[in-house]
């Protein structure tokens, strides 16, 4: 193709990408791919408790600032707030909860909450989809900002290396054909890969997520004093830019199978890349956070006593539907299940070294 109607980075494809795709499917059976917390409630619970043990810390402030990135079939906002609204009924109705996602999934969520819990809308504000725009909108409150399964659907660009020089991918379109180009990187994707100090092996590919750097500093203005919770897929930087990963972590999900994203048309499944914990955390101490803790979503959700709520703490023998909670919930925390797949980074600010239960049973390196 020597001369493309259009040429896009591929952040910018990527982008088209999720819009029309985010604007036809959520998450779920139905959809492409499952996410924790539609596996069981235990997921939301658990971060429930989290966020109570964050209020206690913050000295319960009126109103305690919750947002979420990415609200997807709305099923953890669901979770949170009716274990909120029965176990702590007083943070419940301090609660701001505020959720980002596109309009579709937005007009969704409203007409869960009417149907399923009507007497939460008070609390909660329907946002825009995350752009360095929304800080506006976000009232500079305590609280926290949650995101899960958030930022490794933000579009990301594409690099490799070239004997010493890097190359940034870009998409050449010429009706309804598109080539992949490598040209030189554009300067904000050079100076990342500078300033976080990346080195790749020749021939290698990486991600840049961009946007989780622009996601870190609106967060960091909207947040006057608290925590963020991250939780995706992903690790340190070290452990995805190893020979693990030559082709870079991004692929594609479409009918819950595993797929190269050009080989699906735009819009037609899920793209996804890990997140790099080391980059995220390092980002984060610029905007003025400090690391809570950092561990697999496995140990953070036993460290919040999951497991002591299974069925069978409470009865010898299981019937059928008990049994498939009692494994539901152990897919929520087992290694071989989503336990290692997963894993969270907690954020504070504003807060003198606080200690949260899902980081007390144990950390990993970042
Ligand atoms: C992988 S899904 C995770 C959904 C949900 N957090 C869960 O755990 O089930 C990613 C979600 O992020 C949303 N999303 C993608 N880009 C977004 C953006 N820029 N702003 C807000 N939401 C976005 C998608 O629409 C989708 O609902």
């Amino acid at each position: 193709m020597s001369n493309p109607d259009r040429l896009l980075s591929f952040s910018e494809w990527m982008a088209e990408n999720n819009r029309t795709y985010y604007a036809r499917k959520a998450p779920g059976k139905e959809g492409d791919f499952i996410t924790s917390p539609l596996v069981h409630r235990a997921f939301g619970e658990a971060v429930a408790r989290q966020i109570m043990e964050m209020d206690e810390q913050l000295g319960h402030p009126d109103p305690f600032l919750l947002i979420e990135f990415g609200g997807g079939s709305g099923q953890l906002a669901l979770d949170i707030l009716k274990c909120l609204a029965e176990e702590s009924p007083r943070l419940f109705g301090r609660l701001s909860y505020g959720i980002s996602d596109f309009p579709e999934s937005i007009k969704h969520f409203q007409e869960r909450f009417e149907n399923e819990l009507p007497g939460a809308l008070n609390n909660v504000t329907f946002l825009p989809p995350f752009s360095p725009e929304l800080a506006r909108k976000i009232p500079n409150l305590p609280g926290c900002i949650l995101a899960n399964e958030f930022l490794d659907a933000l579009p990301i660009h594409l690099i490799v290396k070239r004997d010493t020089e890097y190359r940034e991918i870009f998409i050449g379109e010429q009706g309804e054909k598109f080539e992949i180009i490598e040209l030189p990187p554009s300067p904000a994707v050079l100076h990342f890969i500078e300033t976080n100090h990346l080195d790749l092996q020749d021939g290698c590919f990486a991600e840049i997520n961009l946007e989780m750097q622009s996601w870190i500093r609106t967060v960091s203005s909207s947040l006057q004093r608290g925590f963020v919770l991250v939780l995706d897929y992903g690790g340190p930087g070290k452990e995805l830019r190893s020979d693990r990963y030559p082709q870079g972590t991004l692929r594609g999900f479409k009918n819950h199978r595993l797929t190269d994203v050009f080989t699906l048309q735009l819009g037609e499944g899920d793209w996804t890349s890990d997140i790099d914990f080391s980059i995220l955390a390092r980002l984060a101490k610029k905007e003025g956070f400090s690391v809570t803790g950092y561990s697999t979503q496995g140990n953070f959700l036993l460290g919040l006593g999951v497991a002591e709520r299974m069925p069978i703490f409470r009865k010898k023998d299981l019937n059928l539907d008990e049994l498939k909670e009692h494994l539901a919930m152990k897919f929520l925390f087992h290694p071989e299940g989503m336990g290692n797949a997963f894993n969270v980074l907690g954020l504070h600010k504003g807060m003198d070294q606080p200690r949260l239960s899902g980081f007390s049973l144990r950390q990993e390196k970042l």
